[in-house]
């Protein structure tokens, strides 16, 4: 039978990085398209990268940006839907996923930081209001469904922030995730709680202040801390935490333990997210990464996490790229 494929980001994502616009997560490889005027995001331009990257895809043919990425799913169906799927007229696909992450400015400088292998040179900066304004003048976004996922950079830096907020909230969206580090408390936080979906995760990645200093290169983990209750004091934003097994600095249990002890107090309606460093395998642009094995030291780990936030009631994720290693999605 005939293979075809899909993929969700794909039909319903555009994420803005600093040279590019990208219709899915991937930060390295993935379809994308150059901006050629950061002020406007052209219809027919984006409609056009984006059909050519969904048809190739019904037609059965993985995209070199595509290959081996887990998102690309198989379309199963009897030949006869098949065909009615493959001939059906153009669908309006709408953007339901829009990633902020056009910036790199940032108050720490974690060893691990994945931008660091992708960004590299001199970058442009652009304010992405004027194409989010586009995006709404051209009908492109579904904004009952919505999801606004910023990342950087941090959002400490990133002037445009409340610009950004105020601008997806006047068409009717509040529906926000922030990727952020907490080392600066930020008060335009308190305008996207109005959502109750609303979300940050905090990448702590520490259990101690040594490590911490160790893996952000700033002295700010008690800080870090002292931001996080504020916001559970003054927002109803719910927070995760996340804790990255970095090699040789923090896969202990030990460290990982004085971190859970500390997400039980912090998270609120979150979960504790555990995950690996991408530069390890493929997702880093490691040459044989397809063959990466998670070591079963960090399986203990992932285990031992998993283990303590069950006991103490806290809600517990394993990473995208943690399941598909062990093969749980
Ligand atoms: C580049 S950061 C920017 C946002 C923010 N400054 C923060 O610390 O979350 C975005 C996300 O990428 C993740 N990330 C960056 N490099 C990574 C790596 N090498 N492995 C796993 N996750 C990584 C971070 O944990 C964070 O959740």
């Amino acid at each position: 039978m005939k293979k075809s494929y899909y993929c969700k980001k794909l039909e319903s994502t555009i994420h803005f990085l600093p040279r590019l616009v990208k219709f899915c997560c991937s930060i390295g490889e993935g379809p994308d398209y150059e901006i050629k005027n950061y002020n406007y995001i052209d219809k027919k331009i984006f409609e056009k990268y984006r059909n050519k990257y969904i048809n190739e895809l019904k037609k059965g043919i993985i995209p070199e940006a595509c290959k081996g990425c887990p998102d690309c799913k198989e379309k199963v169906a009897d030949k006869k839907n098949i065909f009615k799927w493959l001939i059906q007229p153009k669908r309006k696909y709408k953007i339901s996923h829009i990633i902020i992450n056009h910036y790199r400015e940032c108050d720490c400088s974690c060893i691990y930081c994945a931008t660091k292998l992708f960004d590299k040179g001199e970058l442009p900066h652009y304010d992405v209001v004027p194409a989010i304004k586009n995006l709404f003048k051209f009908d492109l976004i579904d904004k009952e469904n919505l999801c606004v996922e910023i990342q950087g950079g941090n959002i400490s830096m990133l002037k445009e922030f409340e610009n950004i907020i105020d601008e997806f909230q006047k068409n009717g969206c509040s529906y926000f995730l922030v990727l952020m580090n907490g080392i600066k408390y930020v008060p335009a936080l308190e305008k996207i709680s109005k959502d109750n979906r609303s979300a940050i995760c905090v990448s702590l990645d520490a259990g101690t202040k040594e490590t911490f200093a160790k893996i952000k290169q700033v002295d700010a983990f008690e800080q870090t801390i002292e931001n996080l209750k504020k916001l559970r004091q003054n927002t109803n934003i719910i927070i995760s935490l996340k804790y990255i097994i970095l090699r040789e600095i923090n896969d202990n249990i030990e460290e990982l333990k004085k971190f859970l002890d500390i997400a039980k107090e912090l998270i609120y309606l979150g979960a504790v997210v555990i995950d690996i460093d991408y530069r390890e395998s493929r997702w880093g642009g490691v040459e044989d990464g397809e063959n990466y094995n998670i070591p079963e030291l960090y399986c203990d780990l992932i285990n031992y996490a998993e283990k303590y936030c069950k006991d103490n009631r806290i809600n517990f994720e394993k990473s995208s790229i943690i399941k598909n290693l062990l093969k749980e999605i």
